[in-house]
C-alpha cells in the first residue's frame, strides 16, 4: 500500500541555460525590488544585463551584497534597510547564503521583530508564514535551498548556533535555475556544493521520512549527479563539456532541495549543522568531508541489524551505488574518500578537539535509518579533523 505523504515545492520552476533573461519580466513593477547576490555576481555580463533591463521597465531596485552565511544581525540591518526603501518582492542571486538571506529578509518584512525570535530551538515565537513574494536564483548546484522552506541563520562561536527560519510557506514562489551562472564557478566549490547536493540526495533516498515523490526525485538526481560528476572526476572545467556537466549538476541540486524538504536527512547533515557553529567550514565542505565517515558507520549497523527493514535501506545504498556506477557500496564511499582528499579538513576552519564533544552533543541522527552513538559521531569527525 501507498502511505500517507505530503510534497511541497515552488509554484513555478524555471529551468535551463538563457533563463537569466526571464527575470526582469518576472519582477513585480510596483514598490522597490531587493536584490541580494554575492559579490561576484554584480561583476558578471548577467548583472549588468538585469540592471539595465530593469530600468527600461523602470523598476525601482535596492542591491545589497551578502559574502558569508547569514547571521541575525545582517538579516535584521537587511530587513531594515529594505522596509525604509520600501521593498515589497526579494530576488536572490547566489549560493546557498544569498539564498538563505533572501528567504529571511523577504519573511522577516512580515513579521515584527528580530529574527532570532522566530528561529527553530532558539526564539519564542513561531513564523506565521507570512513573506513577500521571493525569487531564487541560484549561482551554484549546492544546497538547493531554491526549493526549501528554511533559512539557515548562524551565529559563529562558543555561544553560536547554526538554526533555520521555517515555515512550508517561505519555499520561494519562484526558482529560477540557469545552470549557466555557475559556469566558471572554482573547481573547489563546484565540487563541495555537489557533494552537498548528493549527501543530500542520499539521506533522503535512506531517510525514514521518504515519500514515492522523494525517492523519484532521490533517483532521478542521483543520475543527473553520475552525468554531472564528470566535472569532478575528469576535471571538464573550461571545456566544451563544462556546460552540460554544469546542467545535470543543477538538476540533482534541485531534486535535492526538494527531498531535503519533504523527506528530511540524516546524521551527515545533523553533524554538518552545529559544525558550522564552531568554527567556519563551509557547509558543502563539512558535509563532503563527513559523507563516507558517517555512511560507513551507518551501513555497519544496518549489517549488523539484519532485520528486513535494515535490508530494504542496504539495497537502497547499493542501488545508489550503482546509479553512479560504482560497483559495490565500498567502491561508492571510497569514491567519496578521493574527493574529499581535494577538501580542506576541519582544523583548517578553526574547528579545536576541545570543541569536538560539544559539536556532538548538539548533533542529530535526524532522519536517518539507524542511530550512531555519540561516540561514533565523535569518530567520525575526527576522521576528518
Ligand atoms: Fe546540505
Amino acid at each position: 500500500m501507498v502511505g500517507v505523504f505530503r510534497h511541497l515545492s515552488n509554484r513555478d520552476l524555471r529551468f535551463g541555460s538563457g533563463r537569466i533573461g526571464d527575470l526582469p519580466g518576472l519582477v513585480p513593477s510596483t514598490g522597490t525590488v531587493l536584490f541580494i547576490t554575492g559579490r561576484h555576481f554584480q561583476k558578471s555580463p548577467a548583472w549588468s544585463m538585469l540592471v539595465g533591463e530593469l530600468k527600461n521597465r523602470n523598476v525601482k531596485i535596492l542591491s545589497e551584497i551578502v559574502t558569508e552565511e547569514p547571521s541575525p544581525e545582517v538579516v535584521d540591518s537587511l530587513t531594515e534597510t529594505s522596509r525604509n526603501s520600501g521593498v515589497e518582492a526579494v530576488v536572490a542571486i547566489g549560493g546557498g547564503s544569498v539564498l538563505d538571506a533572501g528567504k529571511a529578509v523577504a519573511a522577516m518584512l512580515r513579521h515584527e521583530g528580530g529574527v532570532t525570535d522566530y528561529l527553530e530551538g532558539v526564539g519564542h515565537l513561531e513564523p506565521t508564514g507570512e513573506t513577500v513574494p521571493m525569487i531564487a536564483v541560484p549561482t551554484t548546484a549546492g544546497t538547493g535551498s531554491e526549493a526549501t522552506k528554511n533559512a539557515v541563520i548562524s551565529r559563529r562561536g562558543i555561544d553560536g548556533f547554526k538554526k533555520s527560519l521555517r515555515h512550508d510557506a517561505f519555499i520561494p514562489g519562484i526558482a529560477l535555475i540557469d545552470p549557466e551562472l555557475a559556469v566558471g564557478c572554482p573547481p573547489n566549490v563546484s565540487l563541495s556544493c555537489g557533494m552537498d547536493a548528493f549527501c543530500q540526495l542520499l539521506e533522503s533516498w535512506v531517510s525514514t521520512g521518504a515519500t514515492p515523490m522523494t525517492d523519484a526525485l532521490a533517483k532521478d538526481g542521483m543520475t543527473h549527479f553520475a552525468q554531472g560528476s564528470r566535472l569532478f572526476s575528469e576535471g571538464l572545467y573550461g571545456g566544451a563539456d563544462e556546460s552540460d556537466c554544469r546542467s545535470h549538476l543543477a538538476l540533482a541540486a534541485y531534486n535535492s532541495g526538494l527531498t531535503l524538504a519533504n523527506a528530511g536527512l540524516g546524521s551527515v547533515h545533523g553533524i554538518a549543522g552545529p559544525l558550522g557553529a564552531y568554527c567556519e567550514v563551509p557547509h558543502g565542505v563539512a558535509c563532503g568531508l563527513l559523507l563516507a565517515p558517517v555512511f560507513r558507520r551507518v551501513v555497519a549497523h544496518l549489517e549488523n541489524a539484519g532485520a528486513a527493514e535494515a535490508e530494504t535501506f542496504l539495497s537502497r545504498l547499493t542501488l545508489a551505488g550503482s546509479i553512479l556506477g560504482d560497483e559495490s557500496l565500498d567502491h561508492l564511499l571510497g569514491r567519496f574518500e578521493v574527493w574529499s582528499d581535494d577538501l580542506p579538513k576541519l582544523s583548517s576552519y578553526g574547528l579545536e578537539e576541545s570543541h569536538v564533544d560539544a559539536v556532538i552533543a548538539s548533533s542529530s541522527n535526524k532522519n536517518s535509518p539507524v542511530s550512531l552513538t555519540p561516540e561514533e559521531m565523535k569518530r567520525a569527525v575526527m576522521e576528518v579533523f
